[in-house]
This record gives structure tokens, sequence and C-alpha cells, in this order.
């Protein structure tokens, strides 16, 4: 459940960076290097999350997992004091590709991490590799924005076309020859997301029934769809739903009648955090494919968990592990960087080596994406509280 002490946590967050950005004191200049400044003073990291729109629950998740990084390590990443820079992504590309080049061309950040819209997150590449400062994104799952491989930009995340991937084989098998309906938002997070499912469990078998795209942001009743799934005599369902489109349309699959019938599958965001929360019991049974639950069985996420429900009085989520991961790799670049100048903590990203996460531990490929396991997870009711259970790792990718 999401408690009131979330609030109490939103303004010790804000207290923290500008308590950060208090200190310190000497100032920044640009640099044609990419952005930021050497010298001792503190470090300018950029925050751009939505805080605002269908994904603002995921934004504060993932500030919640960056800021609880930085207090544990002193507000210092590799050593320097950090000042952290806030924007608004937004809902789409409209709001977040300025919010974000401003962080980079008026802020002069010497780092970015965040963005959580895959179109948002393609419409600014090129302004990172244009400028040379480095993208840790720690959300957005486009192929597109590790592929082809940029010397800037990093992902702490997943890429969408993997978690879909991800669960092909494993549905095939469990509906035994039955047909799946397949259901997305309809931008390139929806496409990617169904399309990696589709290709894998076609591969294992599988039979399509049929696939549908809703418009992304501005679909709030999902009955002419789950229409269409009835009619198609579908055995199950995946979809590609995040924030508060995943909390309307597993609400809706349950009312509708549905879940009796057919089995819900998706990419894990659909009950992830306050998502489930807000979905109750109508999610439990779901199965969905992540890299991540605040279940997971390992003493790094142990540690987090505890570290995480103190501060912020509820489990953490993907989000915020995503946020929390991409602090600890440039924890570890700005370590090793010869200055904090965008172009030198992109190099040092090369070198990180392992990350020990709450996810278990993980390294960047060599496209810039985490090589890491995936798992099956059940939404099931755990001592009174609704969570994503483990069933079984699905295998490693990225
Ligand atoms: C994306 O746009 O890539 C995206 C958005 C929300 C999620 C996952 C992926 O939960």
């Amino acid at each position: 459940m999401r408690h009131p002490g979330r609030s109490l946590a939103a303004l010790t967050s804000v207290v923290l960076t500008m308590s950060l950005a208090a200190c310190g004191g000497s100032s920044l200049s640009s640099s044609s290097d990419g952005g930021g400044a050497d010298g001792d003073g503190p470090v300018s990291i950029g925050l751009s999350v939505p805080l605002s729109g269908v994904y603002a629950s995921l934004g504060e998740d993932m500030t919640q997992g960056f800021d609880l990084y930085l207090e544990e390590h002193g507000g210092q990443l590799g050593g320097r004091d950090v000042k952290v820079v806030k924007a608004d992504e937004g809902e789409k590309p409209d709001t977040g590709v300025p919010a974000t080049t401003k962080l980079v061309t008026q802020d002069k950040v010497s780092a970015v991490v965040g963005l959580v819209n895959s179109a948002t997150a393609l419409g600014l590449r090129d302004t990172f590799e244009g400028s040379k400062v480095p993208l840790v994104v720690a959300n957005a799952g486009a192929d597109g924005l590790t592929t082809p491989t940029s010397d800037y930009i990093w992902r702490t995340a997943f890429t969408n076309g993997g978690v879909g991937g991800a669960l092909g084989a494993e549905v095939a098998d469990e509906v035994d020859g039955g047909s799946v309906y397949l259901l997305g938002s309809d931008y390139a997070a929806g496409r990617e997301s169904v399309g990696g499912f589709k290709k894998a469990f076609e591969a294992a078998g599988g039979k399509v029934a049929g696939e549908t795209y809703t418009p992304f942001g501005t679909t709030s009743d999902f009955q002419p769809f789950l229409s269409k799934v009835k009619q198609s005599g579908a055995k199950a369902v995946y979809v590609f739903y995040a924030g508060a489109e995943a909390v309307a349309f597993v609400k809706q699959f349950d009312s509708f009648g549905l879940s009796k019938d057919v089995q819900l599958y998706g990419a894990g965001f659909l009950t992830e955090g306050g998502a489930l929360a807000a979905q109750g019991a109508s999610a439990i049974g779901v199965r969905t494919s992540l890299h991540y639950s605040d279940l997971l069985d390992n003493p790094v996420n142990g540690e987090f968990v505890k570290a995480y429900a103190a501060k912020y009085d509820e489990p953490p989520t993907t989000y915020a592990v995503q946020a929390y991961d991409a602090a600890a790799a440039l924890d570890k670049a700005i370590e090793t960087a010869d200055s904090t100048s965008g172009a030198d903590i992109a190099a040092a990203l090369a070198d990180v080596g392992e990350i020990d996460s709450p996810r278990g531990p993980w390294s960047f490929d060599e496209k810039h994406d985490p090589t890491q396991t995936y798992y099956l997870r059940e939404v099931a009711d755990v001592d009174g509280t609704l969570g994503n259970t483990i069933l079984n790792p699905l295998g490693e990718q990225g």
C-alpha cells in the first residue's frame, strides 16, 4: 500500500537536494567537452523524470531511489559533492525534450539520469551525442537508444523487447496450443514490448489471436478493446501498460469479467509499485516478466528494501532500483574519470564493471544495456499485502 508518509519523504528529498546545491560553493563553468566543470566544487547531475502525466508515479519512485543512494553516500558521487538539478519530463516528448535539453544547454550539468518515456528519450539522442554529455537512461526501453550504440548513452534499465521476449516461450508452454491476444500503448514502448513477446512466443509455436494498440495517454476506457479480446476466443492476453494506464487496464479487465477465463500476462510494469497498490485484488494472479521484485531474495536487496521502507514507508520498485543503480554507475565513473566534464564521465562509464544491485549483480553489455536475469512473477497476497512473487527465472538477456 502507498502511505501518507510519501509526501514527507518527497519533502525530505527536496531539502536534501537544496542543501547539497547550497554547499560546495565553487562556481561551475561550461566546457566544450560536454557540460560540467572541474575543480573541487560540486558536480552537477540532472535528474529528468515525470512529475506529471500518466507516468508521474514512476518518476516519484525514481527520484526516491536516486535520493536514497545519495543519502547513503554522504551526498557524494565519486568523492564529489553533488548538486542535483531536477526537471519534469512530463508525459510525452513535447514536455520531456525541452525540459531535459535545458539541463544540458542552460544548467550545464555533467550528466543526466532518468527518462521514462521511450519516445522522449529517442527525441533527445542527438542532444546528448552533440553536447558530449552522458545520459544514463534509468527507464525508457527503446531499442533505438542503444542501437546504434552511442558513447554518451548508457542504460541501467532494460530493453522493451527484452522484457516482452523473456516471457514468450513460457506463455507458449502455459497456454499449450491456445491463442494469445496482444495489446499495448501505441508508441515505441508498447510496440517493441509486444513485438519482443510475439517474436519469442511464435518461435516457441504460439498462436496470436489478434493485436491492437491503444492511443497512449488518452485511453481511459478499455472496454472496446476488451470486447475484441473476448470475441477472439483467446486463452490469454499479453499487454504493455504502465503507470495510470496499467491501473485502469487491470481493473477493467477484471470488472469486465475476463479474469475468470483469460490469463493476463504482461511486462512487469503492469503490476509495479503504485499501480499494484491501486489495482488491489483485481491484480491477483496476473503474471509478468521483469528484472526485479522487492520480494527477490538476495542480501543486497534485503538491505535495500529495509533502507527504502525506513525512508519512504513503502516497498521499492523497479523504477527506484534503476535510478539507484544509475547513481551507483555514476559514483564509480566519477571516481575514476579524468575530470567531471561530460566527455570524461562518459569515457569512464565504460570501465565501471559490475554493479552490485538489489536486482543482483549486473554489468553493461557492449551496447551499454544491462546483462541481467528476468523473472516470471505472479501477483499474490503475501502476509496481507499484495506483491509480485517470484515463480522462476526466465533467463538472461538485455
Ligand atoms: C517506455 O516508454 O520505454 C516505458 C515507459 C514506462 C514503463 C516502461 C517502459 O514502465
